[in-house]
């Protein structure tokens, strides 16, 4: 998984316990956000290490998508600041949409250009943003929907292919822009249960090839096969963070200890 970061961690003093110089890929300061009256995100402090998978996890409205969308600006934050490889987050325009294509996303409910077919919509991004041809774009898509298992429905629209399909075309899609991380908002919770492994393998695929990953699930299989680290959220704080062995065996707070107990039953 981390095979091509640095080793973590080798602090360089007791106040910089993860930093290591220059292997943060995804780092958060002092993030605060409100919606109104609500404070979704209170005194986010994460940094993501290059080739680092971290698993977030806790209960609904505890601020994880909202943690997500931050991280690639789709929600802008109040205070503190984001930094995605060294650099704050840009505000707007062209600095902007190079972010968002360092920062691939894949959300639970596939969000696949629905008129366009499979091969579209993972061409359309590295044709308008990276400026491929069409047709070195198509080579690379192909490829691409190969790796995820699904070349066969290329020419095929998002609406003929099960939920697992989509959501493979999706990480294609994302991964189409060359990204630096992956941000994975419950990428499994709208699939039937047949078909969450299939998109869980090939996350774990992409884990073991390096790829820097934010994955918001409950998928406690995933977690323990490939995170190298989990966050556990509540009330939009980071309440817990350990190693997925550690977390699920023994979480130490009695909020991660309480969830636990819901999730473990189902
Ligand atoms: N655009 C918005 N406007 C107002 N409130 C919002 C908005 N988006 C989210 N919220 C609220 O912010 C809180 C955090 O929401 P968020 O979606 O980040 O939680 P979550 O941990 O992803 O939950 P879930 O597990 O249900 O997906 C919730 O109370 C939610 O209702
Ligand atoms: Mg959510």
């Amino acid at each position: 998984m981390a095979d091509a970061s640095p080793p973590r961690p080798s602090p360089d003093g007791p106040e910089a316990p993860r930093q290591v110089a220059g292997a943060a890929l995804v780092s958060l300061r002092d993030v605060q956000k409100h919606f109104g009256d609500l404070h979704v995100l209170r005194d986010i402090d994460l940094t993501v290490d290059h080739g680092e998978v971290l698993v977030v996890i806790g209960p609904s409205g505890s601020g994880k998508s909202t943690l997500c969308r931050a991280i690639n600006r789709l929600e802008t934050i109040d205070s503190g600041t984001i930094e995605v490889d060294g650099e704050p987050l840009p505000e707007e325009g062209r600095a902007l949409a190079r972010l968002r294509s360092d920062v691939g996303m894949v959300f639970q409910s596939f969000n696949l250009f629905a008129h366009k077919t499979v091969l579209d919509n993972v061409t359309l991004g590295p044709i308008k943003v990276r400026g491929l041809s069409r047709s070195a774009a198509r080579a690379e898509a192909m490829g691409l929907l190969e790796r995820v298992g699904v070349a066969n429905q290329a020419g095929k629209l998002p609406a003929q292919l099960s939920g697992g399909q989509q959501q493979r075309v999706a990480i294609a899609r994302a991964l189409a822009m060359h990204p630096k991380v992956m941000l994975f908002d419950e990428p499994t919770s709208a699939l039937d249960p047949e078909m969450i492994n299939e998109v869980l393998d090939v996350m774990v695929q992409l884990a073991k090839e390096g790829m820097t990953m934010i994955v918001v699930t409950h998928e406690m299989g995933f977690a323990r096969r490939a995170a190298d680290r989990v966050v556990f959220m509540a009330d939009g704080q980071i309440v817990e963070e350990a190693s997925p062995e550690e977390f699920f065996t023994n979480p130490r707070s009695d909020r991660a200890k309480d969830f636990l107990s819901k999730i473990l039953t189902h």
